[in-house]
């Protein structure tokens, strides 16, 4: 059968359902040079309006996973099972998860991203530690996995290339927001790495992609069923992101803190989210382990310093302090009405901690440190913010989006608690 692809656009802009065989020729078409990228940003347009049905999206994922390669992780002698965040704010969840989950006898194959914008990327994190890795070979990342199963590392090339070009589209033409584009593309992505069973963190709230919890919630159930009819086991779990998690926004400041959790210290917002996620990845591949002693009693620290060895680093690195520190401090007395996640990776992003393209460069010491958490009372002159640059003209840019991050005022906050809701089917 032969397709067009201005039919295709056409079926989808008035709100056809497309036959598998038509997605599959366009995707395809399109990943080889057949189809124009003005064509495909049409099509990606009709469906940010129109939607896909469930056929529509499996059909998507499928020709997304087939397009490159699959990572085989059968074989291995530990049950696999991954977390995905949607991103936000201070979250340092994976590095304190990978390890945790490992030390109770999973192995967890975590691919990871860069950050882009205000949210933080887990590689940009742990290459604050000079010589860590983070491009392995698969059959290093089987090895890893079998003798320490903790691996967290880049994507390979190879895994859902169609994700990467439309993605690379989807952020040029205003069309990334769209639900089933992005569960598809979360998705292949988790399905070609290969892992039994998904913990999603499905962040909602004014640090995260999704604002409103009915929007989160959709985008969470659509990823459970693509996982589900893949055979991965998948939960999501809907978490706060109105403000930023634990203390630290910014790569060293944020390795720094995980270790303090790692040790059994740390924010108890960290701690409390990291123990959710692994109670449920270990509920998923039915182990029978206490995450919270695996922190207590230093187990799941000492998988760490494994896991950061193996890819080169040291886990006794002194991490520098920033060339410039400085405090943000109170204008008046009051209560800490908001404390804005966006707004704090705002400034976090622009002291140099983030980039504002995918080729820019980020600094390892640059961040925030939250001094107070919403319903604290504070004095005028009392510090809120901690902000680390590597020089001035970072600090100022810092400085300058200060406004939005932090609210003082008489009213009490609106207490959203960190663990949402779980979806599961
Ligand atoms: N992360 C992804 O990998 N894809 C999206 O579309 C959005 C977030």
């Amino acid at each position: 059968m032969s397709f067009n692809a201005v039919e295709i656009i056409g079926a989808k802009r008035d709100g056809q359902v497309l036959s598998s065989d038509a997605i599959t020729w366009m995707l395809n078409t399109y990943n080889t040079g057949g189809v124009a990228e003005e064509q495909m940003s049409a099509l990606l347009m009709a469906v940010f309006f129109n939607g896909l049905n469930p056929e529509e999206l499996n059909t998507w994922t499928d020709v997304m996973i087939n397009s490159g390669e699959r990572l085989s992780l059968s074989g291995l002698s530990r049950p696999t099972v991954d977390k995905h965040s949607t991103g936000g704010v201070g979250d340092k969840i994976s590095l304190i998860l990978a390890p945790l989950v490992a030390a109770c006898g999973a192995a967890v194959p975590q691919l990871s991203g860069r950050g882009l914008g205000h949210t933080g990327g887990t590689l940009d994190k742990l290459e604050a530690i000079p010589g860590w890795r983070a491009f392995l070979s698969n059959d290093e990342v089987r090895d890893q996995l079998e003798t320490i199963g903790a691996v967290i590392c880049a994507a390979g090339q190879g895994m859902a290339p169609i994700d990467r070009k439309l993605y690379s589209l989807r952020d040029v033409t205003s069309t990334v927001e769209s639900i089933p584009l992005i569960a598809s593309s979360i998705m292949s992505k988790k399905i070609a790495e290969g892992t039994e069973a998904l913990v999603l963190d499905v962040k909602v709230g004014r640090g995260a992609f999704m604002k409103d919890l009915d929007r989160a919630r959709k985008l969470a159930e659509t990823m459970v069923d693509i996982g589900t009819q893949h055979g991965v086991k998948t939960v999501a779990q809907l978490t706060n992101m109105n403000v930023p998690l634990g203390i630290a926004a910014g790569n060293a400041l944020e390795v720094i803190e995980s270790v303090e959790v790692l040790r059994g210290g740390g924010p108890q917002d960290v701690r409390e989210l990291t123990i959710a996620l692994a109670q449920i990845m270990l509920e998923l591949v039915s182990i029978s382990a206490d995450p919270a002693a695996m922190l207590d009693n230093g187990t799941a620290y000492e998988t760490y310093r494994q896991m950061i060895s193996a890819q080169g680093g040291d886990p006794d690195y002194e991490f520098p302090r920033a060339a410039k520190i400085e405090t943000y401090e109170s204008p008046s007395s009051g209560i800490v009405n908001r404390l804005d996640a966006l707004g704090v990776g705002i400034v976090a992003w622009r002291l140099g901690a983030g980039r504002a393209r995918k080729e820019d460069a980020v600094s390892a010491a640059a961040g925030v440190r939250v001094l107070v958490r919403e319903g604290d009372r504070v004095e005028k002159g009392q510090p809120l913010l901690e902000l680390h640059a590597d020089d001035d003209a970072h600090m100022q840019s810092g400085r300058d989006a200060l406004t939005s991050s932090i609210l003082i005022n008489d009213e009490e906050p609106d207490q959203t608690p960190l663990l949402i809701d779980q979806v599961r089917k």
